[in-house]
């Protein structure tokens, strides 16, 4: 099976949970094709051909992001809009995304219990997700869920140096479990 991350975050180079999930993924799936959105195009301007060849040669599609404002972070969104375009992932002729898996992998800096109806979110990850569930449904994908680690908020030079460890540790359970997904 082979699976590709799209990995969402914005800025790369300040993250600690997302670079310890994909870090600890590629470590137990070695053939994963990760891209780098931030990376590859920082002005958001995809090559879309080369983006919807790599989604049309996986089985398993991950998006890989933290959460910002209860969604997609603004260069992921502008991604799936672009690339995930009638013709190739919807439409009468849009058939290349069918049959394939796609996982929500997500970071949220308010803790995972928050997330529920009567907590401070109000809604649980499931709910705020529906999107990516319907983007699925829609193309003919199978949803495989969504996999929520909370409590992600690291600010170096603000945040205590204590608290990387207990990130890490979560962020690295999280990507074995989205590992197992995998195999
Ligand atoms: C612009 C912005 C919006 C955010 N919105 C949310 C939010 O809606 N809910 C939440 O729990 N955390 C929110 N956060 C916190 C991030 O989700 C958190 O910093 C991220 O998951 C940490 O992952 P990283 O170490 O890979 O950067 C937000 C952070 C930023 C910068």
């Amino acid at each position: 099976m082979k699976a590709l991350m799209i990995y969402g975050h914005p800025h790369p180079d300040m993250s600690l949970g997302n670079k310890t999930i994909m870090e600890t993924v590629k470590a137990a799936v070695p053939d994963l094709d990760i891209r780098q959105v931030a990376e590859l195009y920082p002005d958001g301007k995809f090559d879309i051909k080369t983006e919807q060849e790599a989604l049309a040669a996986a089985d398993t599609i991950i998006l890989q992001f933290p959460v910002y404002w209860y969604a997609y972070p603004a260069l992921l969104k502008k991604y799936i809009d672009d690339v995930f375009a009638h013709g190739f992932a919807y439409g009468s002729t849009g058939t290349r995304l069918k049959g394939k898996t796609l996982i929500v992998s997500c970071t949220t800096g308010a803790p995972y219990d928050a997330y529920a109806e009567g907590k401070v979110q109000g809604h649980t990850m499931d709910s705020y997700m529906f999107p990516a569930a319907q983007l699925a449904r829609l193309c003919g994908m199978r949803f495989g869920g969504v996999l929520h680690t909370g409590g992600v908020m690291y600010i170096p030079g603000v945040s205590k140096p204590e608290d990387r460890e207990p990130i890490i540790k979560a962020c690295q359970a999280h990507g074995k479990k989205l590992a197992s997904l995998l195999k």
